[in-house]
């Protein structure tokens, strides 16, 4: 059934069934109702207060938003997509309960600077959501690093063996990661955090409004100084679907590590059974599919920031509808960065180490750079005792044997600076530990790294 139009004074003709069902955004920016209740109750209160219109009417105002706010939390509300968006729908319900004074809601205002008020209301409060989630996983990566301080593993660069670390250095490496995701979306705070109300459609508002009210009622830190521009960029929500597509990349690369050490050839690590799912064919199979769909995720989340991008860049100043096209990439985005945050706390809370195995692992050749360095100290210049090293590997390889085999005899036929202490080096402790420079994988500076995170992520 057609609705009387709230703009429909200059209309002839009733719209086009077509173009209701092609313009309609209330089927999703229905996500942004309660804050748009928050952001009219704030400018109501201001109406009245500033005497734009009477107070009495500015208290029935009010009454009747919190009675729509109450419907929608208990569902009862009525979504009507011939009424467009998720502001006409409210609007219409408040006069219909309240009668016509409900139409002195939308005085001083344009639905531009309310939609943009609605959902910079909305993000922020995601964002400080996927902060404090962001700040549990940390807590958890650091439980980690400090149940596994004492085993080590092998570091892979171009997947291939390369030196022993230890496993708590490789949780740490992606707690550091997740620390820069949450300062960018900190630093994104920022700039979501700004009053649009009170610009109008475009040029500002001609009655007396009182804006310092407003931004204090709904918790607005700065006030957009430009009514232009608070009504037609959209850059705090591109900065936003930026922050998750990197956060996103961070946690995917998480995942393809975890997909690969779960593997049997690896068997590095052993996923928690309640967070895996079985083959319907094949019984022997146990699949990390929460890691995999973050991976694959990934993917949506990159989309969503290039097409909000792509919705703006060629955009007259200002409002234009294209700008409805901002809110489903950046919903699609927060619901799917919370969803894989959660997800990797719960692997990595779950996780454990197969230790005998990547301890295994950790030995071998991937010790043969401390030899090298060996050489090195001794005098050799650093590229020929590369070379001798290298032979050593060879000549090891092509006996089928790992390094740790090798006796002082023959490591002298290959260079007589080799001693006794030399075979001290074919240890990945010995090793790992010998890398003391700051950032680097011995006991002592992992110690460090934890106690700073400790005061860091649980001090505060
Ligand atoms: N649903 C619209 C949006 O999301 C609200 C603003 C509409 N403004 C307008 N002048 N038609 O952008």
């Amino acid at each position: 059934m057609a609705e009387k139009k709230l703009w429909g004074g200059r209309f002839s003709e009733s719209t086009d069934a077509f173009v209701e069902e092609f313009t309609e955004s209330v089927s999703f920016d229905k996500e942004l109702a309660l804050y748009d209740i928050k952001g009219s109750l704030a400018h109501a209160k201001m109406l009245g207060k500033q005497g734009i219109i009477p107070k009495e009417d500015a208290d029935k105002i009010v009454e009747g938003l919190l009675e729509i706010a109450k419907d929608i939390e208990e569902g009862k509300f009525q979504w009507k997509k011939e009424l467009e968006d998720v502001h006409m729908n409210i609007e219409k319900a408040l006069i219909e309960k309240i009668g016509d004074v409900g139409g002195k809601l939308h005085t001083g205002r344009s639905r531009n600077d309310q939609v943009v008020t609605a959902f910079r209301l909305y993000l922020k409060e995601q964002v400080n959501d996927i902060v404090n989630l962001l700040s549990e996983l940390q807590r958890v990566l650091l439980k980690k690093s400090q149940e596994y301080l004492d085993v080590v593993m092998p570091a892979y660069t171009h997947l291939q063996r390369a030196q022993p670390i230890r496993v708590a250095h490789y949780f740490l490496a992606y707690l550091e990661m997740f620390q820069r995701d949450k300062e960018r979306f900190e630093d994104n705070l920022k700039r979501i955090d700004m009053l649009p109300l009170g610009s109008g459609a475009v040029a500002g508002v001609d009655f007396p409004i009182d804006r310092e009210f407003v931004a204090k009622e709904l918790g607005f830190s700065q006030i957009m100084r430009n009514s232009i521009d608070a009504t037609s960029s959209r850059d705090f929500a591109l900065e936003f679907l930026s922050c998750g597509a990197i956060c996103m990349a961070n946690m995917s690369r998480f995942s393809e590590d975890m997909i690969i050490y779960s593997s049997t050839e690896f068997s590095f690590v052993e996923l928690p059974d309640k967070l895996t799912t079985g083959s319907s064919i094949m019984p022997q199979k146990k699949n990390p599919d929460v890691l995999e769909l973050i991976r694959g995720k990934t993917g949506r989340v990159y989309g969503n920031l290039i097409s909000l991008l792509t919705t703006v860049k060629g955009l007259p100043l200002a409002y234009n509808r294209d700008l409805q096209e901002d809110k489903e990439p950046v919903f699609d985005t927060v619901k799917t960065l919370k969803g894989s945050i959660v997800g990797i706390t719960k692997i990595v809370e779950g996780l454990k180490i197969n230790k005998e195995k990547v301890q295994a692992a950790a030995g071998g050749f991937a010790l043969a750079t401390d030899l090298a360095n060996y050489l090195a100290e001794k005098g050799l210049p650093f590229r020929q005792a590369h070379h001798i090293v290298g032979s050593i590997v060879g000549y090891l390889v092509n006996q089928g044997r790992e390094l740790e085999s090798i006796t002082l005899q023959e490591l002298k036929q290959f260079s007589n600076l080799f001693e006794e202490d030399a075979l001290n080096l074919l240890s990945a402790y010995t090793v790992a530990d010998r890398r003391k420079s700051f950032g680097g994988t011995a006991k002592q500076q992992i110690e460090e790294q934890i106690a700073f995170w400790e005061k860091k992520l649980f001090e505060s």
